[in-house]
């Protein structure tokens, strides 16, 4: 089989995704398959990627695949745009078996890049359109699992152009529903990037304007003490598996798992898998884990994430993840790994679902 793995992406998380390529690539190349790379560059630009991966570089790729194209003559870089990129893939011939988007967030997560796909018609890993999208984006996933009765943290919608009109009466509104403190975040976000605290009027604001800046719809919820759960799931609706339940505990009191925290500071979490908590707990965390997946109808692979409410004594769903963090350090292959399926099986698993 023929797998083209795509990594970068136009996002917020664009070296995150080549972090996870590193790791993903990595994995297949031991694997009897052909891989070839493709990165998207932060302007959304296409550019394949000459070499196998195994030292991609998240800061450099860009020139390394533009000077390999000189130092072969190749008279310009043969970057292209999606839409040039889709009809160069459906060209007989040269037509891939799989595509495996290892990209997060805004264009790569959310439903974008799986449309391209599907117009491709070529099968991918992971979740098409509609399932994308409703993982993406915070609100639509929270109005609609609320109505499935999955226990979510209290939120509030504020539309930005709400809050540019009267940022006043706006918080107002919001503090009509939700008591401080609160915790602001874009919609559509990831890896933490928009997400902080607010614990008063000016806080309040500033964390609405660094969400604002990512999004035009923001998500303000109440801040819990929280305890953070993570769960692996892998399958095809309607047949998944969960990892074991793993914990991401933030070392540093009064802090939350920020941008810096999940990637760069490895001695600030600790990772624990299984999590210490009760039998019943970790049932419980299973079967709302499941229930979501069946009710978003997630292919292949997906994180679910829980809060454990300290005070109140209660998990809430938070977050899905459709290509959840796939890096050395991150909690979705680790999760796996406990559960008896290594690096090359899981990757394996993914592209056999992704035919499946
Ligand atoms: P992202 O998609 O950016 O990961 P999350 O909703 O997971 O967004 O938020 C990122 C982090 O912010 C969480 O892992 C947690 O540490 C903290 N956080 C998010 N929501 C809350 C909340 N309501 N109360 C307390 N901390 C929160
Ligand atoms: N969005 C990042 C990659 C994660 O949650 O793992
Ligand atoms: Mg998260």
């Amino acid at each position: 089989k023929h797998v083209l793995l795509f990594f970068g992406g136009k996002s917020t998380e664009h070296l995150v995704s080549c972090r996870s390529a590193l790791f993903i690539a990595r994995t297949l190349s031991k694997m009897p398959l052909k891989l070839s790379l493709v990165g998207i560059t932060v302007n959304g630009d296409f550019l394949p990627y000459p070499f196998d991966g195994e030292h991609l570089d998240s800061e450099n790729w860009v020139k390394e695949a533009e000077e390999y194209g000189k130092s072969r003559n190749v008279p310009s870089a043969p970057i292209s745009s999606p839409a040039a990129f889709l009809s160069s893939l459906t060209k007989d011939g040269s037509k891939p078996d799989i595509l495996f988007p290892v990209l997060h967030g805004i264009n790569c997560e959310d439903g974008a890049i799986q449309g391209l796909f599907k117009m491709a018609d070529i099968p991918f890993v992971g979740s098409g359109i509609l399932a994308s999208a409703c993982g993406m984006d915070k609100i639509a996933a929270k109005t609609i699992l609320q109505h499935y009765k999955i226990p979510v943290v209290p939120w509030f919608r504020l539309s930005r152009r709400v809050w540019q009109m009267n940022n006043e009466d706006a918080c107002i509104d919001i503090l009509e529903k939700l008591p401080f403190p609160l915790f602001v975040k874009p919609a559509n976000g990831g890896s933490s990037v928009g997400a902080g605290k607010a614990n008063n009027l000016s806080s309040l604001n500033q964390a609405i304007a660094a969400a604002a800046e990512l999004d035009s719809e923001i998500l303000i919820e109440r801040q819990l003490r929280v305890r953070e759960l993570e769960c692996g799931v892998l399958g095809n609706f309607p047949n998944y598996l969960a990892s074991p339940v793993g914990e991401i505990i933030v070392k540093k009191p009064n802090s939350f798992y920020d941008y810096q925290t999940k990637y760069f500071s490895e001695q600030a979490t600790e990772t624990c898998i299984p999590a210490t908590i009760t039998t019943l707990m970790t049932r419980q965390i299973h079967e709302l884990a499941l229930e979501v997946c069946n009710i978003l109808q997630i292919s292949g692979l997906a994180r679910v994430d829980f809060f454990f409410d300290r005070d109140a004594r209660k998990i809430y769903f938070n977050e899905i993840n459709t290509m959840p963090g796939f890096t050395e350090i991150s909690l979705y292959p680790q999760v796996f790994a406990a559960g008896g399926f290594d690096a090359t099986e899981l990757c394996g698993r993914l592209l056999y679902l992704a035919l499946a």
